[in-house]
């Protein structure tokens, strides 16, 4: 019986042995694939003798490793624990981070999650930050003027300098769509504490940071232990509005059209196109709704 070294990865396997050919893929411009080399044995091999003139044989496995570390900022959050969800289901280590840390509801992949309990602006970064392959960041919300331009704004520029400062060589931004409102509307706090958060993003990531603008997210929100069912009006209406996109298209130029006119999004599909961001290192820059969608079709199973 052969005994197999199963590897997280794709690997390819140099072997004049059996001739086998193994799908290769590897990425060498990725600063971050550990390539190293494997021995492995195999004891007791059931195998042809005369190809390999012994019992055992050592063969080298060349492996592309990409370990991934992911920092959730306001993971406990509606979209934040959906986007752990994923990425536990992906295998990706995860570490959530929000004011109240873990979620006082239960689930498997709950347990999956490295907690840590902070403040964006008061966190040990040395607690989450170390190792991090990428950071998402879902903080934001609304309030005052002052809070929406701090919590949306600041919080996230703060996170991304130290995201920056430690190395960390992704950033994705959950932002949101700007609705063709008139630019009185969209100097509110919300707007402007996004775009300047946009803007850290991209300035200090111009060749790996991913800024999601999407419009209403509609999914299972968790509300003081009771669970907002929003899909139940989310998802028909996703459906009449791709049904009926060709007949709207004219209007979308009118100001603040989109308010009626953009689909909302699946909070699993604004997860899935996270995993995307942190798995495709061509994957950068800001994604409409549309765009969003497509990025998770490419890493749903
Ligand atoms: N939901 C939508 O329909 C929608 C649509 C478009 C865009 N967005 C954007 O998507 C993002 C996520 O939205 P959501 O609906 O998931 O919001 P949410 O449920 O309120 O989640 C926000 C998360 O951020 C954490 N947080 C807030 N302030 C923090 C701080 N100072 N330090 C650390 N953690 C902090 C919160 O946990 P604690 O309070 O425990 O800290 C929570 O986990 C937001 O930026 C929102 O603007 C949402």
């Amino acid at each position: 019986m052969a005994s197999f070294l199963h590897l997280p990865a794709i690997f390819t396997l140099p072997s004049p042995l059996h001739g086998a050919s193994f799908p290769a893929r590897s990425r060498p411009n990725s600063l971050f694939h550990t390539r190293f080399s494997i021995k492995c044995r195999y004891a007791e091999a059931n195998v042809n003798k005369d190809a390999f003139n012994s019992v055992s044989a050592t063969i080298d496995v060349l492996a592309d490793v990409k370990p991934e570390r992911v920092v959730v900022l306001g993971g406990s959050g509606f979209v934040g624990s959906a986007i752990c969800k994923a990425a536990v289901s992906k295998g990706i280590e995860v570490i959530g981070v929000s004011r109240s840390g873990r979620p006082t509801y239960s689930g498997s992949w709950i347990d999956q999650v490295n907690w840590v309990p902070g403040d964006v602006f008061y966190v040990n970064w040395d607690d989450v930050l170390v190792g991090a392959t990428a950071v998402v960041s879902t903080i934001g919300g609304f309030g005052s003027e002052e809070q929406m331009q701090r919590i949306n704004g600041d919080a996230n520029v703060v996170a991304v300098n130290a995201a920056k400062d430690y190395g960390v060589p992704k950033f994705i931004l959950i932002s949101v769509h700007d609705y063709n409102l008139p630019q009185f509307l969209l100097s509110s706090g919300y707007f402007t504490g996004k775009r300047k958060a946009e803007s850290e993003v991209l300035s200090k990531y111009p060749n790996s940071g991913v800024v999601l603008r999407p419009g209403f997210i509609y999914g299972k929100r968790r509300v003081d232990g009771f669970e907002l069912p929003l899909d139940l009006i989310g998802e028909p209406v996703e459906r009449i509005m791709s049904a009926t996109e060709n007949f709207t298209k004219p209007l979308s130029s009118l100001p603040a059209s989109d308010l009626l006119l953009a689909p909302p999004v699946s909070v699993d599909d604004v997860a899935l196109a996270v995993i995307n961001g942190i798995r495709d290192d061509d994957f950068f820059g800001i994604f409409t709704i549309a765009q969003i969608k497509e990025a998770a079709d490419k890493v749903r199973v």
